[in-house]
């Protein structure tokens, strides 16, 4: 295993060292030849001779040679490596590499994105896009160390698993053992971390991927992305906000200390309210929008439970309701408003939080219903089929055995991530996205499966596309 990063080679001056990289750059003086060695965490410069005429950017090599002080004039106070270089005492060339189809000395805007899809294991070289994988992984590290020393504990949910109404397209897998049969691709595991209260985890956590077939935008993947999906049991709305902003906010000082938080604690505005001074419910409460460093969070509550349904709403039911949930069905009522279900159901409000970061949702989440009366009464208004009722019994069923009163919040990582780093799409902090067409990055998925497969699974195709 290589021991040495080039971040760490300052702390080397006077020894010999050996290191591995890629060569970033190539400048030829004839008989002395300098390069600039990279790996993940940095470029180094190496002052070698002759014996480098034949080595060529992004050749993967192992220098050894002796790190030495640069004179004062030389210093490069940009660089980390800046104050040293290295004087090559011998070279061996691993692995030699052909021109690439893309520049990554860039930041890379500049590239047409289907290109830097397909060529995505060398856009990653790049350091804006190294740096984002390398802050997600520190943000995601963060996360479950404030998480674990609050008594959360991380507990994974299936992914092939029952339909998961959020409101989007389920993917679907066909089952062999039960041919005609499909698992559905969780679009959140909302209902898994409701059981896991009944089951008495108390405080639960995972940061966990999301499947929806749904158009993807620049702050939507498309396909597949990942939530850090919370929920406790005993907790007011009050509780999980509380925990969402110091959650976040000791982040922010820790992990980005350059950011400014514009307002604390974060401001808390009714939907009715956001609705009528901004027009929208994720408002960008930036107080000045041209500056990256600026980060301004909020909080948008009160949200009416319902809003009206459109016939293609996946709620549609019966065919009669006019309500869908404007969050999903298993959000609680205001306490105070649980008597308008049946008088006034548009008046009531629903017990959501909506996260905002300079204008975008970055985080859903509510105190759910723990009364199966309730429950039964809201699929009732957004016109459940008793058909569509029972593939929701087990919830039901669940919560005649004990259930604690309990809620929670999923902040979208990937769309966080877009926000705090200022990025303008959720594919940039994302290794392997899928492209806006829905292909994967580098493979070709999907791709067309074989005639066996088929007929192992039961299953015959019609208007195939190519
Ligand atoms: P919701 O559907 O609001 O809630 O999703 C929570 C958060 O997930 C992020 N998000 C996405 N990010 C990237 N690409 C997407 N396609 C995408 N879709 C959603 C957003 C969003 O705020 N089960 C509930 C949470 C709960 O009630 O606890 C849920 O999934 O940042």
């Amino acid at each position: 295993m290589k021991d040495l990063f080039v971040k760490d080679t300052p702390s080397h001056v006077g020894n010999k060292i050996e290191l591995l990289g890629w060569v970033e750059t190539k400048r030829d003086h004839k008989k002395i030849i300098f390069l600039d060695i990279r790996d993940r965490t940095g470029i180094v410069q190496i002052v070698g001779d002759t014996r480098l005429a034949d080595v060529s950017t992004e050749d993967v090599v192992k220098i050894t040679g002796m790190v030495k002080k640069r004179p004062e004039r030389l210093i490069n106070p940009k660089m980390v490596t800046g104050e040293i270089e290295i004087e090559m005492t011998d070279v061996e060339i691993i692995s030699k590499a052909t021109p690439l189809p893309i520049p990554i000395d860039t930041d890379g805007y500049e590239i047409d994105e289907e290109v830097r899809l397909k060529y995505r294991y060398l856009d990653i070289r790049r350091a804006r896009m190294t740096r984002n994988l390398i802050l997600r992984s520190q943000v995601t590290m963060f996360i479950r160390n404030f998480l674990s020393k609050r008594s959360f504990i991380e507990v994974e949910t299936p992914i092939l698993t029952k339909t998961t109404p959020e409101g989007a397209r389920d993917f679907l897998v066909p089952s062999r053992l039960k041919k005609g049969q499909f698992y559905a691709l969780p679009q959140s595991p909302q209902q898994y971390k409701q059981l896991l209260m009944v089951a008495g985890i108390e405080r639960y956590f995972q940061i966990t991927r999301c499947f929806r077939d749904e158009d993807p935008r620049k702050d939507r993947a498309y396909g597949e992305f990942t939530q850090l999906d919370l929920e406790m049991s005993f907790v007011t709305q009050e509780d999980i906000i509380s925990l969402t902003e110091e959650l976040f906010s000791s982040m922010v000082k820790e992990l980005f200390p350059e950011k400014t938080i514009s307002k604390t604690p974060w401001p808390r505005l009714s939907h009715a309210e956001v609705m009528k001074k901004y027009g929208t419910d994720k408002p960008d409460l930036r107080i000045n929008k041209n500056d990256p460093n600026e980060l301004a969070f909020s909080w948008t509550i009160d949200f009416p439970l319902f809003t009206k349904q459109s016939t293609d709403d996946f709620y549609h039911g019966s065919g009669k309701a006019t309500f869908a949930p404007s969050h999903h069905m298993f959000t609680a009522p205001h306490p105070d408003d649980v008597d308008l279900l049946n008088t006034d159901p548009m008046n009531v409000r629903g017990q959501q939080h909506d996260l905002i970061l300079n204008g975008f949702e970055v985080g859903g989440g509510s105190i759910r219903i723990h009364d199966s009366a309730i429950q039964t009464k809201i699929f009732e208004l957004i016109g459940f089929s008793k058909e569509q009722q029972t593939q929701f019994s087990h919830m039901l069923e669940a919560f005649s055995y004990g259930v604690p009163p309990h809620g929670g919040i999923a902040p979208g990582i990937d769309r966080l991530l877009m926000a705090l780093l200022g990025e303008p799409s959720v594919r940039e902090v994302i290794a392997f996205p899928a492209s806006s067409g829905g292909k994967i990055a580098v493979m070709d998925a999907p791709s067309k499966a074989a005639d066996e497969q088929l007929e192992e699974l039961g299953i015959q195709t019609s208007n195939v596309d190519n």
